[in-house]
C-alpha cells in the first residue's frame, strides 16, 4: 500500500513554519536596534556626509525639526531617529 503525503498539512504546516521564522528574525532586528543607544546610532548615522554639529549648537526644537530633515536622508527608522534627537536635546 502507498503511503501519500497529505499535501495541504505539509503546507500548512511550512507555511506556519516560516510565519514563525519571520516572527522571530523580526523580534531580532527590534532586539538589535533596542540595544544601540541614541549616542551610538548617532555615531554611526551622523558623520557619513557632514561631520557631526555639536549638540549644543542647536535648541532643542531645532533638533527636532533636523532629525525629521536627516531621518529620510540617513534611513533611520522612527524609533532611530527617536534615540538620536533624544540624546542630542540631553546632551544640549
Ligand atoms: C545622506 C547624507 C546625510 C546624512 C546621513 C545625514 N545628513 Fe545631515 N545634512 C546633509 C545635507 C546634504 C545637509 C545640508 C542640506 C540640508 O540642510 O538639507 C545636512 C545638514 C544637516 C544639519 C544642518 C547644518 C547647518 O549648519 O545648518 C544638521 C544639524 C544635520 N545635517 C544633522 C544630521 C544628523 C543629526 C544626522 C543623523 C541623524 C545627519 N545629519 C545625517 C546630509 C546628511
Amino acid at each position: 500500500m502507498k503511503t501519500q503525503i497529505p499535501i495541504k498539512s505539509t503546507i500548512l504546516a511550512l507555511m506556519a513554519l516560516f510565519f514563525m521564522i519571520s516572527l522571530f528574525m523580526s523580534c531580532k532586528e527590534t532586539k538589535l536596534i533596542q540595544a544601540k543607544s541614541g549616542a551610538q546610532l548617532w555615531s554611526e548615522n551622523c558623520q557619513r556626509c557632514h561631520n557631526t554639529p555639536s549638540p549644543t549648537s542647536f535648541s532643542q526644537e531645532q533638533w527636532k525639526t533636523i532629525g525629521l530633515h536627516m531621518q529620510s536622508r540617513a534611513l533611520l527608522t522612527n524609533p532611530e531617529r527617536d534615540k538620536i534627537v533624544s540624546f542630542l536635546q540631553s546632551a544640549n
